[in-house]
């Protein structure tokens, strides 16, 4: 591990280099790597179609870069730490050889099952090893994956099957997540019913080992597969541009949309941001909570990490199991260096109490992290001094599953810190800041919509099957920018402050959720009209989910139909889509083209009911009192 940014003169002036000539930056960063072909051009680009390329004409396989790069070096050094959600367990220690020969070997099984360069490959698993292995072992044949978090219903599963026309789903039988055993075979076994006809097989890691039913001919164990198997083989060398993965991330209309990444300049830009924002050390422990499911895992639990020879701890529990000092007694006894995880755990385990964290000496740990949604002061200022014992670098990571890496964030004790901000761009990384007429706000002291006016290497691709949707979405609303959907304010001193969607995205414990996706999925509970969802502030998870809901007949029993609701969310999306609050309501505030008129909503849901604004101009003004004086109630 060599060359990270080391000062803050030394950040200023690599952030002038990557500004006056990115490609020339980018390509000295590139060279770290094995390539089997050097690119002919660094970077093709333009932001209308949109069409970006980064290393044009190179070939390589990331994996070859994440495992085969370090045999030599680090051979024997521990790439993955996995630490099981049962606490009375061996945690599972896998160095880079192992690590090599299990993702040679099930690349291996891939093969025998018909697996080939391009198809696509479903992922759906817990946190188990197995996960990280079937991931690299589908980059490792240059197949795409399409990692589902396994906490998705049938419905979801089956739509991203669909949707990436998947041959292969792989699995596990049963997710332990804390005291439950969830079946998550089951739940390919649903999707699969509801016409997955591309998918030829399915294979099933044995995890937990309580019964499940095989279907003969198509499912197959993850044991029976790798039979035989040889734990080596060259990867297949792909182009720089090749599909490496797709991951499905909800926006503000319609279903979620697969977000593509691609071999080369993903490489780059996770290795590159891993190592200049943890400032990691060889021999450092590093630790991120996150599920491989989301952005975060792919990133910086497996490419990033392994492309930097890192020693990479993957937990399969919760932070509450057995208890709320699960994470501290990991960090102790593994020794973690540097700590990385959501605003929303940080708030939990606070309102846990400090008697869980206060009496731990976690001397290891050097840097803090978050992601995933803003952190508000309180869980920043508990995080600093209960966690890091104010000796710990709290690095504040904005970045989003369409930017591939993180964007704008601290560089762990090289640049300066300020609570509640995400503070600097990293080199390469050319924020703005708009307003509604897609102007760019100059100087300092101002808020607007963030955007981005250069390419990076992770940048989005295009969105699977739709790139129409792609350009529409992110490249359509400001005229050569990447929009982010995200408000942000800039200080005095130039530093960024997320302030959180623009857009009809909530984010909901980190995870983000659309609220069109949440309306079609209740009104599909029977006797509902129409709906209509928003975010309100929690405590814990950020934003809660506030369902307005309008039926067709007077519903006398409201708990038992609350609960069909529910009960319905959980089938079409899965628990994390759960409105925290269900309001029946007689109708919903309209414009008189027939918009709702969700600002209205918002300030109901959030209990600020003093001021809405004018009201004259709805078509149905009458309606907002009546939803006020039940929002009471709620
Ligand atoms: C939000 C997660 C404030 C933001 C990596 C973004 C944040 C969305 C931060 C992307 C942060 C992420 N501060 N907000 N440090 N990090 N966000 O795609 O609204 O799951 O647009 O990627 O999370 O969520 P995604």
């Amino acid at each position: 591990m060599t060359a990270k940014i080391s000062s803050f003169e030394d950040y200023q002036r690599e952030y002038a280099h990557s500004v006056t000539d990115p490609e020339g930056f980018w390509a000295e960063q590139a060279k770290r790597f094995q390539w089997q072909k050097p690119w002919r051009r660094v970077l093709k680009w333009n932001f209308r179609t949109p069409d970006v390329k980064w290393f044009v004409g190179g070939r390589l396989n990331i994996t070859e870069n994440c495992l085969d790069r370090h045999l030599e070096s680090r051979g024997n050094q521990t790439a993955l730490i996995w630490e099981p959600n049962d606490p009375g367990r061996r945690a599972r220690k896998i160095t880079y050889k192992q690590l090599y020969g299990l993702v040679c070997q099930f690349a291996n099984a891939l093969k025998a099952q018909g697996v080939k360069k391009g198809d696509r490959v479903c992922i759906y698993m817990p946190m188990t090893p197995e996960l990280a292995i079937a991931t690299l072992a589908c980059a490792r044949i240059g197949a795409v994956h399409s990692v589902v978090f396994a906490g998705f219903s049938a419905v979801s599963l089956a739509d991203r099957i669909k949707d990436a026309q998947a041959k292969v789903v792989i699995t596990s039988d049963y997710n332990a997540r804390g005291p439950k055993n969830i079946p998550v075979k089951k739940v390919v076994d649903e999707a699969l019913a509801l016409g997955c006809d591309s998918i030829e097989h399915v294979i099933v890691h044995q995890n937990t080992g309580d019964a499940i039913k095989m279907e003969p001919g198509r499912d197959i164990w993850w044991h029976d597969a790798v039979k035989g198997r040889r734990k080596s083989g060259k990867a297949t060398v792909v182009n720089s541009e090749d599909m490496l993965f797709i991951l499905y991330t909800s926006g503000s209309t319609g279903k979620p949309k697969g977000v593509v990444h691609t071999h080369g300049g993903y490489m780059v830009y996770t290795e590159y941001s891993f190592r200049n924002v943890f400032q990691y050390e060889d021999g450092d422990i590093y630790w991120c909570t996150a599920d491989i499911g989301w952005i975060t895992g792919h990133s910086y639990i497996v490419y990033g990490p392994l492309l930097a020879g890192a020693t990479s701890m993957m937990f399969e529990g919760v932070p509450t199991y057995p208890n709320a000092g699960r994470f501290w007694d990991i960090i102790q006894r593994h020794k973690v260096n540097i700590f990385y995880t959501a605003p929303t755990a940080i708030r939990a385990l606070m309102a846990a109490g400090d008697a869980w964290v206060k009496n731990r000496r976690m001397p290891s740990l050097r840097v803090l992290g978050t992601v995933g949604e803003p952190i508000n002061e309180e869980a920043w200022h508990w995080y600093n001094e209960r966690v890091g014992k104010k000796h710990c670098p709290i690095v504040d990571t904005w970045w989003q599953t369409e930017t591939g890496g993180i964007m704008i964030s601290p560089l762990a004790g090289i640049t300066p810190l300020k609570p509640c901000y995400a503070t600097l761009p990293l080199p390469g990384i050319q924020p703005c800041l708009v307003d509604a007429n897609g102007h760019e706000i100059n100087g300092n002291d101002v808020e607007g919509m963030l955007c981005i006016k250069y390419p990076w290497p992770a940048i989005i691709r295009t969105t699977y099957g739709d790139h129409e949707r792609c350009r529409q979405t992110y490249f359509a609303t400001f005229k050569n920018k990447y929009f982010t959907g995200d408000g942000a304010r800039r200080d005095a001193d130039g530093m960024y402050r997320i302030i959180g969607r623009v857009d009809d995205v909530i984010n909901v414990s980190g995870h983000r959720i659309g609220t069109a996706e949440v309306e079609d999925a209740i009104n599909k509970t029977p006797h509902v009209v129409e709906s209509a969802v928003v975010g309100f502030p929690h405590e814990i998870k950020g934003q809660g989910i506030y369902a307005y809901v309008i039926t067709s007949a007077p519903i006398s029993d409201a708990a038992a139909f609350k609960q069909t609701v529910l009960d319905t969310v959980v089938r079409e999306i899965g628990p994390i889509a759960k409105p925290d609050k269900i309001q029946l309501v007689p109708g919903l505030p309209k414009t008189r083209s027939g918009k709702i008129m969700r600002r209205i909503l918002r300030k109901i849901a959030e209990g600020d009911t003093g001021n809405l604004g004018d009201i004259s101009t709805l078509l149905n003004p009458e309606v907002v009192d009546i939803i006020k004086t039940g929002a009471k109630s709620i």
